[in-house]
């Protein structure tokens, strides 16, 4: 079982990035601990500044992975091309964001790629890419 993470912009800088709200840890050195704990899931990681790119990678997941997590950062709140992409691929993909968009500025409210994916988590760090896994894992097996 295949499972693709992919990540948009400036969420390179996990762990430099306003550590206040997104925390002290690089999402590469969060990646080997998920690697770790589902050594029996095939996990691939992906991340991009460009939109076109992060199309470009659902459209090949979409197709080949068991399922997408997927946080676009800002492009969630201003991509009609990145929803799209969800909508046009087979696989499930969950959206995930480490902080509570909800209780930030307005404009973070707004979600172009919620209203086409299988489910969404908000606000619980780093552990919403492992509940995500742990979702798929169950759907998958059910
Ligand atoms: C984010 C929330 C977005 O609003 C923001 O632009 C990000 C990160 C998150 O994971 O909390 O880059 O997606």
């Amino acid at each position: 079982m295949k499972i693709t993470i992919i990540n948009g912009p400036n969420l390179n800088l996990l762990g430099k990035r306003e550590p206040d709200i997104y925390g002290t840890r690089t999402f590469e050195d969060y990646f080997e601990e998920l690697k770790n704990k589902f050594p029996a899931i095939e996990l691939e990681y992906f991340q991009s500044n460009v939109e076109g790119d992060l199309v470009s990678k659902i459209q090949e997941a979409g197709f080949n992975s068991a399922g997408i997590i997927l946080n676009a950062g800002a492009y969630t709140h201003t991509s009609v091309a990145i929803g799209d992409a969800v909508s046009a691929v087979p696989s499930p993909v969950i959206e995930v964001h480490i902080s509570n968009v909800f209780a930030r500025e307005e404009f973070r409210h707004k979600s172009f790629i919620s209203p086409h994916c299988n489910g969404i988590i908000v606000g619980l760090g780093l552990d919403g890419y492992n509940l995500a896994i742990s979702y798929l894992q169950i759907q998958h097996s059910s």
